[in-house]
């Protein structure tokens, strides 16, 4: 199966400038791969929540924007990642409502609704989210 996995953008994530880039490249990306309109807005909210934590809980971070297409499928991976102080325990964090800033606790577990696939990993100085929508080729 071929794939690429270059990454086509990557957005260094300090401000909230920086998720509203994050979040146009990842609907141009995704609309260049003919993703429908409801699947681009999917895709950019779960990129803004995804930075928003970043800048929130680490200060900053990156984001990579890719095209991971192979020859049945379209497919758009992002992956969010910052060196802050990790997330002491992920099996909470992803649970609705647990929030250590008195937010609502929805970004994560609301992210992991919203797409294909979702991977967290998180320690000490690297916390990893990675994201992808995949859509047939040949779908009718
Ligand atoms: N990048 C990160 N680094 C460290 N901790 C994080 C990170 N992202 C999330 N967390 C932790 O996981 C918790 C849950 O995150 P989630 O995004 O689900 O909710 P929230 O940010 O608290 O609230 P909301 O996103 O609904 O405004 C956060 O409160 C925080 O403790
Ligand atoms: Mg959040």
């Amino acid at each position: 199966m071929t794939s690429s996995s270059e990454p086509d953008a990557v957005v260094d994530i300090c401000t909230t400038a920086d998720i509203v880039v994050a979040r146009r490249l990842t609907r141009q990306l995704a609309a260049c791969l003919d993703f429908g309109s409801a699947d681009q807005t999917r895709l950019a909210t779960a990129v803004s929540e995804l930075t928003r934590n970043v800048i929130e809980y680490a200060g900053h971070g990156t984001c990579h924007i890719s095209d991971a297409s192979d020859l049945a499928f379209n497919s758009i991976q992002v992956i969010v990642e910052d060196n802050g102080p990790g997330i002491a325990n992920v099996a909470q964090a992803m649970q609705d409502g647990y929030s250590t800033s008195g937010s609502l606790g929805a970004g994560l577990p609301g992210t992991r609704r919203l797409v294909d696939s979702f991977m967290i990993e998180s320690r000490p100085g690297l916390t990893r989210v990675t994201i992808s929508m995949s859509m047939r080729k040949d779908r009718p």
